[in-house]
């Protein structure tokens, strides 16, 4: 790969930030002891990981808040590869959740003979990038993304966070771990969260009643994750993440891109990733029209 932007690191097969990051600890991935118990929440960036963090942290503690109240995210529910996770890999507690952007194949050999499970979130694509695009203005360890029209074509042609969207989505949706992955979108979530919670639970076998489903859902509504500064990234120092520029929690609502894609953009971005998924014998769950 040619122009590194300087944030990244080129490992793994896509770009990661130096930040999080280093050799070290992706060596220290590669020989992770992952158990059958584990859960990883695995994302393309930008599609709804925190969300699902959060909703994990409690479906896994039976509705208990304390979790969520008390441990970031990042440390509740680590980042596979991280420099974090093996500074804190001790101290996590069976079942373990954990976190990946990572591709199927770069994770790690224990993973793939384990029966550890995987809840794969897909957003759809063109909210993926607006998201992305306000994510790049407010993490100072990225480059300023200029214009979204400068934004949009970095974002299609792979040189962002973690590469091209549709490798991530191709990556784990042939990945054939058939029981032990679920996927879910981030509009089923917006739509009927408390149902998205049940299939969370039912797939982890966590037989969860109906009143916690409530509960887990009241705690993990956009409104309270944004008021949880365990949720929102408001205890990150300023000059990692700046929220005046734009708040980790932005709008968290489907179809912003509306706000965002000219009609010459959309039927592009359109062509693109329907002539990247050719061939693929998965459908999209949206319409990119
Ligand atoms: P927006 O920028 O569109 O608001 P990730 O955690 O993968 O980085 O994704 C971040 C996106 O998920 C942001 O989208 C954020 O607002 C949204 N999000 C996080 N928690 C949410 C919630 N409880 N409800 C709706 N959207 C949420």
């Amino acid at each position: 790969m040619t122009d590194l932007p300087e944030w990244s690191l080129p490992l793994c097969g896509c770009l990661l930030t130096t930040m999080d990051f280093d050799t070290e600890s992706i060596e220290y991935a590669k020989q992770f002891p992952v158990e059958d118990t584990d859960v990883f929440v695995a994302t393309f960036p930008k599609s709804g990981t925190t969300w699902m963090q959060h909703i994990l942290s409690l479906v896994l503690n039976g509705g208990d808040l304390t979790p969520i109240n008390t441990i970031p995210n990042w440390d509740r529910v680590p980042w596979m590869g991280s420099k974090r996770l093996a500074e804190i890999a001790d101290q996590l507690k069976s079942p373990r959740a954990l976190a990946t952007h990572l591709l199927f194949a770069k994770m790690p050999p224990s993973f793939h003979t384990s029966k550890a499970k995987v809840i794969y979130v897909m957003r759809n694509p063109k909210d993926v990038l607006v998201s992305s695009y306000y994510f790049h203005q407010m993490a100072c360890f990225l480059d300023n993304p200029r214009t979204f029209d400068e934004f949009f074509d970095n974002f299609l042609e792979g040189k962002v966070l973690y590469g091209k969207w549709t490798d991530h989505v191709k990556s784990w949706r042939r990945a054939g771990l058939e029981d032990r992955i679920m996927y879910i979108t981030y509009e089923e979530m917006a739509q009927d969260l408390p149902a998205s919670i049940r299939r969370v639970s039912d797939f982890l076998c966590c037989n969860l009643s109906e009143e916690v489903i409530q509960k887990i859902a009241n705690s993990s509504s956009f409104k309270s994750m944004k008021a949880n500064p365990m949720s929102n990234f408001s205890t990150v120092p300023k000059g990692h993440m700046d929220m005046d520029k734009s708040a980790f929690l932005r709008k968290g609502t489907p179809g912003d891109w509306k706000n965002h894609f000219s009609s010459e953009q959309l039927v592009r971005f359109t062509s693109v990733i329907h002539k990247e998924l050719e061939g693929e014998d998965f459908s999209l769950p949206w319409s990119l029209e």
